[in-house]
């Protein structure tokens, strides 16, 4: 069932459970996360970032997602990944919308702080978590690039989340975004953020980001990882191998129905993997 974001993070802290956020981009990406997670029995958010809203707007994929959702008894969050405007922010949250994220960790600090505070106003008033960043996460993503990948100084944490209102806040300890980009991950950096934090961290790029660093990180008051590439390659790996097979292939149907199966368990395995449960 499609959850509010507050209570969706209540029910893993109450169960010490670390919650995937998997990027969605089209109806089938959609039915095979919550798929994934209820094979797993396991709770989750469906996410879509700013730059897919161009393929898919907001009514659309809240209506994707609730159906999605639907169906099972697990808890699922639909969340607005690097939310890039206020008027982004406040479509996804009228559409229905359980969680956002407003990503200004590209402005300077005090502009950073004025966007998230403004879109924090917004949501809190409709009951709605806000995710925001500080640093800048490197690699690639979707046409979202950053050239450096400027680290979470931890000295600006308490003053950015307290001025802020922000109710998680994405970190950049050497997660980079894709699979191009080798992730580096400074866990006494991601400690040492926790420590000053007074809410939880969000862990980015997820994808690439080896097991046993996973187990490591999620110690350190991580309460969400984000996966888009993983999923993303498996439903175009599913399309790739048909069409190598054979360029007359068109089975469109088929071959939309395999690749929901293979990102299902793509995120079956890696919602499974991140909470520390046998595959
Ligand atoms: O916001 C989305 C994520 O950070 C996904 O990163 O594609 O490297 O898994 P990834
Ligand atoms: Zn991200």
């Amino acid at each position: 069932k499609l959850v509010n974001g507050y209570d969706l993070m209540k029910y893993a802290q109450t169960r010490n459970l670390v919650l995937p956020a998997f990027n969605t981009t089209n109806m089938e990406m959609t039915f095979a996360i919550a798929k994934g997670l209820n094979d797993a029995q396991l709770p989750g958010y469906i996410q879509i970032s700013s730059n897919n809203l161009r393929l898919s707007d907001p009514e659309t994929i809240v209506f994707l997602a609730r159906k999605a959702a639907v169906k099972y008894d697990i808890p699922i969050g639909l969340h607005l990944d690097h939310g890039k405007s206020y008027a982004d922010v406040k479509a996804c949250v009228n559409a229905g919308f359980t969680s956002i994220m407003i990503d200004a960790s590209h402005l300077l600090f005090e502009e950073n702080i004025a966007a998230v505070k403004k879109a924090v106003q917004y949501c809190h008033f409709y009951d709605i978590p806000v995710e925001a960043e500080l640093g800048a996460i490197g690699g690639k993503e979707d046409d979202m690039a950053s050239e450096s990948d400027c680290k979470t100084d931890p000295d600006m944490v308490l003053d950015f989340v307290e001025r802020t209102g922000c109710d998680t806040l994405a970190v950049a300890v050497g997660n980079v975004h894709g699979l191009e980009a080798k992730p580096k991950i400074d866990i006494s950096l991601l400690e040492k953020i926790s420590k000053i934090s007074p809410v939880p961290l969000v862990m980015h790029g997820g994808s690439g980001i080896p097991f046993d660093i996973i187990r490591e990180a999620v110690k350190h008051n991580l309460i969400k990882i984000n996966y888009g590439a993983d999923l993303r390659r498996a439903f175009v790996t599913t399309f790739g191998q048909a069409y190598e097979k054979n360029n007359m292939e068109t089975d469109i149907i088929d071959l939309s129905l395999s690749g929901v199966k293979n990102v299902a368990a793509v995120a079956e395995n890696l919602v499974k993997t991140i909470n520390d449960i046998p595959i």
